[in-house]
């Protein structure tokens, strides 16, 4: 094989976008075997791991008084292409435990930038988001898990689109927006975005650039302070066509929830795209116990408002996750012994039966096949 071929071969284990990374990493995993070229290569740049995705934090730019967006560096492997709409996970490591959380992007994708952007409200009660707004400083190494979510435009984009969001709930759309302009698609878009003041309205600017040079884009604002809160009722009177539209809501459970109620009793329902940032839980959690987690051979004592995905995680197990909202699936794994209970439902869960490790927890033992 001539020298240029084998060295443009994937070196096992690795896995690389283009032949010319392959070259690199290639030549790096032939020169250091048995050793993984990762042991090397990642003291010479922390991005330079195929074990998992990494990234760098460029910088924080504040947007409102509680949101900033972050940029991010990605490593080898961040896919390049992804959807408007699409959500990323994030891991950060605070206090020696990696802590990850879903955002949306709000940069668009391009074969060229090898940085990716979210935007993150800062939630007083919660843990990761105040530190991603205030404490994250440049240059900090970040765990990445690869884009993922339904929640984007189709191909080829309907004509009549309405934009329902509030809050933070802007991220996936903005997107979904500046994709659209960036591409020159035009649509007859209705938007209608709620927050308390106009000094709270993330991307403030650039939507009412856009609605002032885009013939195609309609911006209703909802100030909520002033003028109370957007309900579903006033639709009809504000986007007088929205049965004619397909509608991507994103934003607070009860409007969201709202939405679904009012499309389901139009029987309008397959028109409506939802994204759900967070979960409502029950107030029947587990009781808390013992979780075994059989193959890794670790076990826990964990409360009733623990989730399985965060005590395994906290094990330093490697649990598969997505939305980490009981959404996407991917964290489901077969239940081998005991009984869980899921935190939205209060609903219990046998032996036998695929759990979501992501809104379970354990009541009395269970044990899970990781
Ligand atoms: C698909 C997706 C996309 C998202 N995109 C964005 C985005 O673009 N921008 C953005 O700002 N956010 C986004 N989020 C939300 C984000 O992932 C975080 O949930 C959010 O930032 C809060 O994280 P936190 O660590 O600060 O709060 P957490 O510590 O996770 O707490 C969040 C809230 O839950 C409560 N809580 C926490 N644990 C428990 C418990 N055990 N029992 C009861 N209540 C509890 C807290 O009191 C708090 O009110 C997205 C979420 C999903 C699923
Ligand atoms: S991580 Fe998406 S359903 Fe659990």
């Amino acid at each position: 094989m001539g020298l240029l071929k084998w060295s443009k071969r994937p070196a096992a284990g690795v896995d690389a976008n283009t032949p010319g990374g392959n070259v690199v990493r290639g030549l790096v995993a032939r020169a250091t075997t048995p050793l993984l070229p990762d042991d090397y290569l990642h003291l010479l740049n922390p991005l330079w791991t195929a074990r998992e995705l990494r990234g760098k934090v460029l910088d924080v730019v504040k947007e409102t008084e509680d949101t900033a967006t972050v940029t991010i560096r990605t490593g080898w492997g961040f896919p390049a292409a992804y959807k408007p709409g699409q959500y990323v996970g994030i891991g950060l490591q605070v206090d020696g435990r990696w802590r990850w959380r879903s955002y949306s992007l709000t940069s668009i994708s391009s074969a060229e930038k090898k940085t990716i952007a979210i935007t993150v409200k800062a939630n007083p009660d919660g843990f990761l988001s105040t530190h991603l707004v205030d404490g994250v400083t440049p240059a900090t190494i970040i765990r990445l898990a690869a884009p993922r979510g339904d929640f984007h435009l189709p191909e080829p984009i309907p004509g009549k689109i309405l934009f329902v969001t509030a809050g933070s709930g802007i991220t996936p759309v903005i997107a979904m927006l500046r994709s659209l302009a960036a591409r020159g698609q035009q649509a007859d878009i209705c938007h209608v975005h709620s927050a308390p003041t106009r000094d709270d309205v993330i991307f403030l600017d650039e939507m009412e650039a856009l609605a002032h040079s885009t013939p195609g884009y309609t911006l209703k604002l909802q100030l909520t302070r002033e003028m109370g809160k957007f309900t579903v009722c006033r639709l009809d009177e504000w986007v007088p066509d929205w049965r004619e539209r397909d509608c991507w809501a994103c934003g607070p459970p009860r409007l969201l929830d709202a939405m679904e109620s009012h499309y389901e009793r139009g029987g309008l329902r397959e028109r409506l795209h939802v994204e759900r940032f967070s979960i409502a839980r029950t107030d029947h959690g587990g009781e808390g116990g013992t979780v075994r987690f059989a193959l890794s051979d670790k076990k826990a004592e964990i409360d009733g408002a623990t989730t399985l995905l965060e005590a395994g995680e906290k094990l330093g197990i490697n649990m598969p996750f997505g939305c980490r909202m009981g959404i996407c699936q991917t964290c489901v794994l077969p239940l081998a012994g005991g009984y869980v209970r899921d935190l939205r439902t209060g609903e219990e869960r046998r032996e036998g039966e695929r759990i979501q490790t992501c809104i379970s927890s354990v009541s009395g033992e269970c044990t899970l096949d990781i």
